[in-house]
């Protein structure tokens, strides 16, 4: 349980020239903007191209005479996936026998309206036509290898990346193979696929997908195990497919967890993004692009479909645009955060302040979330770090005083972040108190390179995570600025 400890009597201002200070935010606002008229991009397709990355969707091929739908699919998507007509039982119904209707429909509407494709998918236990579902041993090793080979040479040069392998892990918790008569075939069923792909499309990067990887389990931990047993060894993998069929709630880990497999030397992709709505759905749409923006070899995302009636989750309402092909809040929220975000590995925060947002500040030592401890809404609750859940009590709004100072006003509480007691000592405790206008209540910011330095104005002093904890309620003090990465905060636009 967390628990809020007593906290000391505090003073109480008045809230003389509140008003004063809100119109000049607004009208400084509105002067950033004109002076940076933002090369803000209107879809989202140009907006992540802006920040060198991609953004697709799955298209059904059924659903190309509608012209709602394709007319969405052709304005807002630059990567196209079949949601079906690559598969196995798609491309090849009968042994030897293979179809490219339906694929080559969606791979022409695509190339033809300069998109890229995805390919998706080479071997899978799912959706194998029926004559493979009763194959075993060397004759199915011989006739997936087969498969890999016949369809990845017949879209060959066309192809982005391939899926070349889908879901091969089980949901255990202990990281091990899905069973499946692939994987009965013997345990290098998988690198067999990768490289008879490679031979067949030597142009195209080579990804494993699956879901249920999305955050650090002991399935994407298994996942992991195998790509870094593969770039040690040389089999060709070029990424990593994260589906993201995400319900209410994102790991904490999302981030850190794409950033582990980046590091291996293998681009990440999130592949099949939908979000269960009813929860904090714009929020988590806004944090899943954050988390890709700040992972420099997070080359794209694909949404699972374009309107919630296209989705395979039916009821869900998962998607960007609602069943009469409007935008929803959803679709906004991702297109700020790909306006609003860093790109090229400029680490993903802010490089200025927008008053009108919602912000995450993550600590840079940590990738901890400055966070109202114990979702307190009382004056003088303290302020402690904890893992990202992009919650009301981790999201945050600055206000300026006008004078290049600002409020940073808590969602949840909307209280501001203050020193408590007026201190000006190192160490002097942070918590939450209602505006009054103090100045230990306003902050100078500094953005380099990313990331802010937040100065009291009452004390001169640096809001930093005491003693460069990494642990969830480590306490969030003021210290001497002396620029240390405890010190520095991405602000991460979520709102
Ligand atoms: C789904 C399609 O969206 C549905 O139309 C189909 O009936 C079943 O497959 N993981 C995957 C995708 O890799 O291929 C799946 O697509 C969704 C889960």
């Amino acid at each position: 349980m967390r628990t809020t400890p007593e906290q000391p009597h505090r003073h109480g201002w008045g809230r003389r020239g509140t008003a004063l200070v809100a119109t000049t935010g607004l009208i400084l606002t509105t002067l950033v903007a004109l002076a940076n008229p933002a090369q803000a991009a209107s879809t989202l397709g140009a907006s992540a191209a802006e920040k060198g990355r991609y953004y697709g969707t799955a298209i059904a091929a059924g659903r190309l005479g509608d012209s709602t739908y394709s007319t969405i699919a052709n304005r807002e998507f630059d990567m196209i996936t079949a949601e079906n007509e690559m598969k196995m039982d798609a491309t090849e119904p009968s042994q030897n026998q293979f179809s490219y209707g339906s694929g080559d429909r969606i791979l022409n509407w695509a190339l033809s309206n300069g998109k890229r494709v995805r390919g998706h998918t080479l071997a899978w236990h799912g959706q194998q036509p029926g004559w493979m579902q009763n194959m075993s041993g060397s004759a199915l090793r011989s006739a997936l290898l087969n498969h890999v080979t016949q369809v990845a040479t017949h879209y060959k040069g066309k192809i982005y990346a391939w899926d070349v392998v889908n879901e091969a892990f089980a949901d255990d918790g202990r990281g091990s193979r899905r069973d499946s008569n692939l994987q009965r075939t013997g345990n290098d069923w998988i690198e067999a696929a990768f490289r008879a792909a490679r031979a067949a499309d030597p142009g195209a990067k080579l990804c494993y997908n699956d879901y249920n990887t999305d955050g650090i389990n002991a399935k994407s931990t298994g996942v992991y195990t195998m790509v870094r047993d593969f770039k040690s060894r040389g089999v060709p993998i070029d990424c990593v497919g994260f589906q993201a069929h995400l319900g209410t709630s994102l790991p904490g880990d999302f981030q850190a967890n794409l950033q582990r497999f980046a590091d291996l030397g293998v681009d990440v992709q999130l592949t099949e993004l939908d979000i269960q709505q009813g929860g904090n759905q714009a929020n988590m749409y806004a944090a899943v692009t954050n988390a890709c923006l700040a992972v420099s070899r997070c080359t794209g995302i694909t949404v699972w479909g374009v309107r919630d009636s296209d989705s395979w989750r039916t009821g869900a309402n998962p998607l960007l645009f609602d069943s009469s092909g409007n935008k929803k809040a959803a679709y906004t929220s991702v297109l700020n955060a790909l306006n609003a975000g860093g790109g090229g590995g400029g680490g993903g925060g802010s490089t200025s302040i927008d008053t009108s947002a919602w912000y995450v500040l993550v600590n840079r030592n940590s990738g901890k979330a400055l966070d109202v401890y114990n979702l307190s809404t009382a004056d003088g609750a303290r302020i402690t770090q904890w893992t990202r859940n992009d919650g009301n009590q981790q999201q945050w709004q600055f206000t300026s005083t006008g004078d290049g100072y600002y409020e940073i006003r808590s969602r949840l509480s909307g209280k501001n972040l203050d020193v408590s007691g007026r201190s000006t000592a190192d160490g002097g405790a942070i918590v939450q108190w209602t505006d009054n206008n103090g100045t230990n209540q306003q902050w100078r910011a500094t953005i380099s390179n990313g990331y802010a330095t937040l100065i009291s104005r009452n004390s001169g002093k640096a809001l930093e995570v005491q003693g460069a904890s990494t642990a969830d309620g480590a306490a969030i003090v003021q210290y001497s600025s002396w620029n240390g990465a405890n010190q520095q905060w991405q602000l991460v636009r979520v709102g």
